[in-house]
């Protein structure tokens, strides 16, 4: 029988640590959000913590999510992060003009007093950047020295928990080996500066030695290795990841239910994209596309399931690519090229034209996942946490179980647990205080 977990309340007033690695577009546009929503200079939109209602098992809408989930207010959240770049938050914002000048001008002070702490960076794992803002020694050292900044940051901003969420750019492409196999491997490797090791893993690795949780908002493997799964069992840390669910993704892991609960088949599906901010200039170099590459390619094959369906879906040609194309900025454009059939096997069309603005997709996720990520550890979780898979392209579980891609199944399994979560602050809530 399955426990109902037990959740620690909120106390007024604790504050939270929200730590990014990697303080670009996305971080930038989540913090200045945060600032201007906190000042009512804008609404939380595309965010489920703040504006969501909780989903009856039937599928009828129910509270606010904020009205019975004990979720840290914005007013609790301090940011903090680092960077090989020294730009201060708004610098960094204005640079990646995301948002305008009338979002970031009345924040700007308290985005200005945010500054990048010196990055654990190697341009071996991503070669179309760097910077001076950098540690220096061995990767032990570097390990030791983001746990020093870790504690650092939340006493000195009397924080009582923390999360990490990576919003750094994609690492190179890589697999699981040798140095990634256990702890005691990936340990001795960090004391050999093992080449192996990504500078992702070296933050994830000390997140859960401070015991806060890692989510990663990028498609690098980063957690999802076995030494640090063994790493977040013994520590008892919730993780999440990987990569983002923003633009094209978010589009196909919608439309492709459809096609496969209307039992209409596909043949083909090219996407491609445009996109002309720091995070496409370094996806431009092949070995972080192919991270990247594998991360989107992934999603078609489960929903689509076609060991069950092979007159519909066993032969579909699925292609991704992305151009760094300077003049569009972080506007991204997608298009989709979908060649599907219907009955008797006429062929049709469809064809998806999404002109996004990929930061102010990512942001809002980058902050539900540390505010949902906050919720699971204060109900005991740890490792992988599936019900987050809403959330992400690549979604990480536990060794041996399938990924959920289907957007609307990740939906019912989100909220599912948030029921759970639900029933269990009713019952703190309902208790009567000791003492
Ligand atoms: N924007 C989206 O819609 C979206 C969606 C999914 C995933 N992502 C991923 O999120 C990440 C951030 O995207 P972005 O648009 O903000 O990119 P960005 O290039 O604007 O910002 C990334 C930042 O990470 C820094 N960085 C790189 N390596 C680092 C390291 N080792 N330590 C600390 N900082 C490091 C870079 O200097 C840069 O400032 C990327 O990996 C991207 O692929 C973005």
């Amino acid at each position: 029988m399955k426990v109902a977990p037990v959740l620690n309340p909120l106390r007024a007033g604790e504050k939270v640590a929200v730590l990014l690695p990697g303080m670009g577009a996305v971080a930038t546009t989540a913090i200045a959000g945060v600032e201007a929503v906190k000042q009512k200079l804008a609404q939380p939109v595309g965010s489920l913590t703040q504006l969501g209602h909780l989903v009856g098992d039937l599928g009828e809408p129910g509270p606010r999510l904020r009205d019975v989930l004990p979720l840290a207010p914005f007013d609790d959240l301090v940011f903090g992060g680092w960077d090989p770049i020294p730009d201060d938050v708004y610098r960094a914002a204005v640079r990646a003009s995301v948002l305008g000048r009338h979002h970031l001008d009345p924040i700007r002070d308290r985005l200005e007093a945010i500054r990048p702490m010196p990055a654990v960076f190697d341009t071996a794992w991503v070669r179309r950047l760097d910077g001076p803002n950098v540690k220096k020694g061995t990767l032990r050292q570097k390990a030791e020295a983001l746990q020093d900044d870790i504690r650092g940051f939340m006493q000195r901003n009397r924080c009582a928990r923390g999360v990490m969420v990576w919003t750094g750019s994609t690492e190179v492409y890589a697999e699981p080996g040798p140095a990634h196999a256990s702890l005691a491997a990936f340990e001795r490797a960090l004391d050999a500066s093992d080449p192996t090791v990504a500078p992702s893993m070296v933050y994830a690795y000390a997140a859960l030695k401070c015991g806060i949780p890692f989510l990663n908002g990028a498609p690098n493997l980063s957690q999802d290795i076995p030494a640090l799964r063994e790493l977040a069992e013994q520590q008892g840390v919730v993780t999440g990841g990987k990569d983002f669910k923003t633009g094209q993704t978010l589009m196909k892991t919608t439309l492709a239910p459809m096609l496969h609960a209307r039992m209409l088949g596909l043949e083909g599906w090219f996407s491609t994209n445009i996109l002309g901010n720091r995070d496409g200039e370094v996806l431009d170099d092949e070995a972080s596309f192919k991270t990247k590459e594998v991360s989107k390619l992934g999603v078609l094959d489960q929903i689509l399931d076609a060991s069950h369906h092979p007159e519909l879906y066993g032969d579909v040609e699925h292609k991704v690519t992305i151009h760094y194309y300077p003049p569009r900025g972080d506007n991204k454009e997608g298009w989709d090229a979908i060649d599907i059939f219907g009955w008797l096997g006429y062929p049709m069309q469809i064809k998806v034209n999404f002109q996004c603005r990929d930061s102010i997709l990512a942001a809002p996720i980058a902050l539900d996942l540390a505010l949902l990520a906050d919720l699971a550890q204060r109900a005991g979780e740890r490792g992988p946490q599936e019900w987050l898979s809403f959330f992400f392209k690549s979604p990480v579980t536990a060794p041996g179980r399938s990924q959920i891609h289907d957007l609307f199944q990740q939906q019912i399994n989100l909220h599912r647990k948030l029921r759970e979560y639900a029933l269990a602050a009713a019952a703190v809530a309902a208790k009567p205080a000791v003492g």
